[in-house]
């Protein structure tokens, strides 16, 4: 599978919103760094966050375990199933949060945001 990421923290720069159609076509025309905006590959049986970091990205995480949420993402098109996720209510997973500790993708194209941990949906829930 091939995930297309972009780096929540760059939308407010742009005065970009997360539910924007047309933000993956936006961030493509920006001329972003490769860290905040790219596409990488995902082996079988790699996680989303393990994926990232063999291509030397630095994600968020703290736990790998599926008990903090530090390492949620967004997931905008595309689907992800996680294996172990003790923290995110089903009404935020609703809303496509998902974990990329051990998110392992069910689709070949994903788009989503990482770096998600200050939104204010996820935010508001570790508090
Ligand atoms: Fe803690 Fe993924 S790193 S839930």
């Amino acid at each position: 599978p091939r995930v297309e990421y972009l780096n929540y923290e760059v939308l407010d720069d742009h005065g970009w919103h997360a539910d924007d159609d047309d933000l993956f076509e936006k961030a493509a025309g920006a001329g972003l760094d490769d860290v905040d905006y790219g596409s990488f590959h995902v082996y079988p049986r790699e996680s989303v966050l393990e994926a990232a970091e063999r291509n030397d990205f630095a994600w968020p995480f703290a736990c790998r375990g599926g008990a903090c949420a530090n390492c949620a993402v967004v997931v905008l098109s595309g689907a992800l199933t996680t294996r172990v996720d003790h923290v995110l209510p089903d009404e935020i997973v609703d809303r496509g949060f998902q974990l990329a500790c051990n998110g392992i993708p069910t689709s070949d194209e994903l788009q989503l945001l990482y770096n998600v941990k200050h939104m204010a949906e996820l935010e508001e829930l570790l508090l």
